[in-house]
């Protein structure tokens, strides 16, 4: 695909259902691989990302069958993982790797860990005090990095202070507790999303939740189900700004998770000015799911700190990029995470809106986009940074610009959404190119 060119304006209109939730996905699969019997898995994510999940589960001697939307995985309990020939390669997924460190963590082999450019960048010392604390030896690479070498064996139960707000390193915990000898414990000050307590205990696995404590009994005998993936609100959420800034679209989406650990976005988007409605919710394999609809809306702009970001962390690279189509901007505070994420997403943000004629302050913590000035950006050649999410950020914001914009290296969209462009140009009804 290389470079991707985005002419503005046009309106969005129409209904859709959206691919499987990444974040569901990957704890299914990884469950159903813990698990005794075939799972079946309706609506997986099409996101590259769980691709490499499923690949890491097969190289461990999972055999999983990919159909239409559909994902078989079969399983032969907590012990039934094999050694791998090779390394596994997460390639860009932080959940991938993390995730299923907790798992290697249990298993009485070594494997090795490993991932693309950017994965072998991030920090891993956050998975590694608290496996190793359980009794896995892990070797990393300088800095904490990826490679990792996980040696894993017996461990012990935790009761574990998680330092950064994170639900990958609390759901590596959680399923290294899985094999531990006792309980193990995980206390957060800033609660994450809860997908993995919750797939956890579809699967059969005794979890206790009380506010910012989750705690795993080990050993379970987890089960085979049939399950279905609610659609990818943090897919969603760039439709959803692209309806926001383009004049005259509406859209509906059917089926979106709308898990309350996730779903925050959508109050704060309420809450500046969007026009957005949930008209159905349903419950379904201990997940929410409903329709949203959205209109293009006059927005006010507002600011997000404190707890709130790590709610909608993967919300916020959307959240920045509306902030010229504001009046009075976003603001965003405690938000350092944003550094480690696929890419600096600071400073991948505040180059590509500044090329675009938007006015950005770039804080350690955050940034600020000033608001009024949508009228104003100018279409720009820009650069991701290999970041999906900053691809479908600086997208959306040249829909509003004035002359055409170009996305450069924009198939890395896939990691989450694959048919991102094509899905926003049949919303808007131009044809793709
Ligand atoms: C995820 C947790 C978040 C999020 C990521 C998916 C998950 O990461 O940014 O896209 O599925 O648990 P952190 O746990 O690093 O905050």
């Amino acid at each position: 695909m290389g470079k991707r060119t985005i002419s503005p304006g046009g309106s969005i209109s129409g209904q859709l259902e959206l691919p499987g939730d990444k974040s569901i996905s990957h704890r299914y699969a990884i469950l159903s691989a813990l698990s005794e019997g075939t799972s079946e898995i309706s609506n997986f994510a099409s996101a590259a990302d769980c691709q490499s999940t499923l690949e890491c589960l097969r190289r461990l001697g999972v055999k999983i069958e990919v159909g239409e939307g559909l994902v078989r995985v079969s399983g032969h309990g907590l012990d039934g993982l094999k050694k791998p020939r090779r390394a596994l390669d997460a390639e860009n997924s932080g959940s991938t790797m993390r995730m299923l460190a907790g798992v290697l963590a249990g298993q009485p082999f070594t494997t090795t860990l490993t991932g693309d450019e950017s994965l072998r960048r991030r920090p891993m010392r956050r998975i590694l005090d608290p496996l190793c604390q359980m009794g896995a030896e892990i070797q990393s690479s300088e800095g904490d990095r990826a490679p990792l070498q996980i040696r894993g064996g017996k461990l012990h139960g935790i009761d574990y202070s998680v330092p950064v707000p994170s639900a990958q390193v609390k759901s590596a915990i959680l399923l290294a507790g899985l094999y531990a000898d006792g309980v193990t414990t995980v206390r957060e000050s800033v609660s994450t999303r809860d997908h993995t307590e919750l797939a956890l205990r579809e699967f059969g696995a005794e979890v206790d939740c009380s506010r910012g404590i989750a705690r795993i009994h080990p050993r379970p005998e987890l089960k085979a189900r049939k399950l279905t993936v609610p659609g990818d609100l943090s897919t969603a959420v760039f439709l959803i700004g692209a309806t926001l800034v383009l004049p005259g679209s509406s859209l509906i989406m059917h089926q979106v998770g709308l898990n309350p650990t996730r779903a925050r976005v959508l109050d704060f988007l309420v809450s500046i000015g969007a026009a957005i409605r949930v008209p159905s919710l349903q419950a379904r394999d201990g997940e929410l799911s409903g329709s949203v609809s959205v209109a293009h809306s006059r927005l006010e702009g507002g600011t997000i700190s404190g707890p709130q970001v790590a709610e909608m962390i993967d919300e916020l690279p959307m959240l920045a990029a509306l902030g010229p189509f504001t009046e009075k901007g976003i603001e965003i505070h405690d938000a350092k995470e944003l550094r480690v994420k696929e890419s600096d997403r600071i400073a991948a943000l505040s180059e590509g809106l500044r090329q675009m004629g938007a006015r950005v302050a770039e804080y350690p913590d955050g940034m600020r986009v000033e608001g009024c000035s949508g009228g104003n950006l100018r279409g720009a050649d820009v650069d991701p940074h290999g970041d999906h999410r900053i691809a479908m950020a600086l997208a959306v914001a040249a829909l509003g610009a004035t002359g055409k914009s170009s996305i450069r290296e924009a198939e890395c969209v896939a990691v989450s959404f694959p048919a991102f462009f094509t899905t926003l140009e049949r919303l808007r009804g131009v044809a793709a190119h």
